[in-house]
Parts: structure tokens; sequence; C-alpha cells
């Protein structure tokens, strides 16, 4: 059976720097027979945990809205790709919201994924601007009991065409293909 990978893909911009790699890892990720599917989290409807607990005893979220999709989807994958731009150091607040919402796997029907990667892009150089996300995808990994498949960090960029010829479009292919 083939692997089934989820990505979430946490950019507003539809056609930006994010989404560019996001094809790319795609595009490998097929090639090496994966099936994909992406979920564009600024598309849909989630709404911010209030931290009620209810989901942990029925694992059913008192929110209604587009977050079963994506709790569905992962409760049947093997990996998952985090993909966003640096909003203020970390991942946007869309992506974010999303992962809150895992906390209604947690105890009542758990997510079957085994690994996971990362795809940042920042408008920095610095090679610290991307420091916060990796910490907090590190330690939801290890949360999780994820393996880290690893992360591709493509800086100094405002608009997709900024990365014609650069390596990060190769190197987001490749961890779609091992993902
Ligand atoms: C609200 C906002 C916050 C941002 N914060 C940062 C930041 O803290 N550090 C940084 O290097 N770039 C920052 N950027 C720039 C984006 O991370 C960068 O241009 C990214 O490649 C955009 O990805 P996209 O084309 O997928 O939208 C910010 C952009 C926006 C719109």
């Amino acid at each position: 059976m083939s692997t089934n990978i989820v990505v979430l893909s946490g950019s507003p911009r539809k056609n930006g720097s994010t989404e560019r790699l996001v094809q790319e890892f795609i595009a490998g990720a097929r090639e090496a027979g994966k099936a994909v599917t992406e979920f564009r989290v600024a598309d849909l409807k989630i709404a911010p945990c209030l931290g009620c607990g209810s989901c942990h005893q029925s694992g059913i979220c008192v929110h209604e809205d587009d977050m079963p999709q994506i709790l569905d989807a992962l409760r049947s994958a093997d990996a998952l790709l985090f993909a966003s731009p640096i909003y203020y150091w970390n991942v946007t607040a869309q992506l974010k919201t999303a992962i809150d919402r895992f906390y209604s796997s947690l105890r009542v029907n758990p997510m079957t994924v085994k690994r996971a990667a990362l795809i940042l892009t920042s408008g920095n150089a610095a090679p610290d601007t991307c420091e916060g996300a990796i910490i907090t995808y590190k330690r939801i990994c290890k949360h999780q009991n994820w393996e880290d498949a690893g992360i591709v960090a493509a800086q100094s960029l405002h608009a997709a065409a900024m990365l014609d010829g650069r390596a990060e479009l190769e190197q987001a292919r490749e961890l779609g293909r091992k993902l």
C-alpha cells in the first residue's frame, strides 16, 4: 500500500513562495508513488481551540467547522508535511490554529502519522528567523512520537519568482520523495 501523506499548507497567499515549494514537494511525493492530500488551511473555516476539554471525553470538538476533514485525513495518514511562511518568527496563525485543534485527537481516535517534515519561507535572511517555528515543530514531533524526516527553510523571499534557480526547489522535491 502506498504511503499516504497529508500536507497542511499555512500560507494565505495562493501563488506565493510557500505554495511553490509545496507543489515541488507534492510532485516529488507523487513521483515516488505516494498519495498526497493537501489542505490549504487559510481557505478553510477553522476556529481556535477554546480549551474546554470536552473533546478529551468525546473525541469531538464543540466547534462545527472544517477541522474534521483534516483530522479524518490524519487518522489514516502515514506522514504529515507542515508548510508555512514565517509570520513574526513563527508559523502563520492559520496553521497554528489548525495545530491546536489536534488536541481533540490526543486521547480519542488518534492520528496514524509516523513521520513529519517542515517547509518554511521567510523574508529575512537571518538564521534565527526560523528558530521559533523549528523549535515548535520539533517539540510537536517529540510529543506525538513522530520521526522528523527533514526541514527545508528558504529565506530572503518576498515573491515566488525569487525561488527561480534556488536549491530549495529540489530540496522540497527530494523531501517529498523521501517522506
Ligand atoms: C504578517 C507578516 C509577517 C511576517 N513576518 C516575518 C518575520 O517575522 N520574519 C521574516 O523573515 N519574514 C516575515 N514575513 C515575510 C514572509 O515570511 C515571506 O515573505 C514569505 O516568503 C511569504 O510567503 P508566501 O509567499 O507563501 O506568502 C512576514 C510577512 C507577513 C505578511
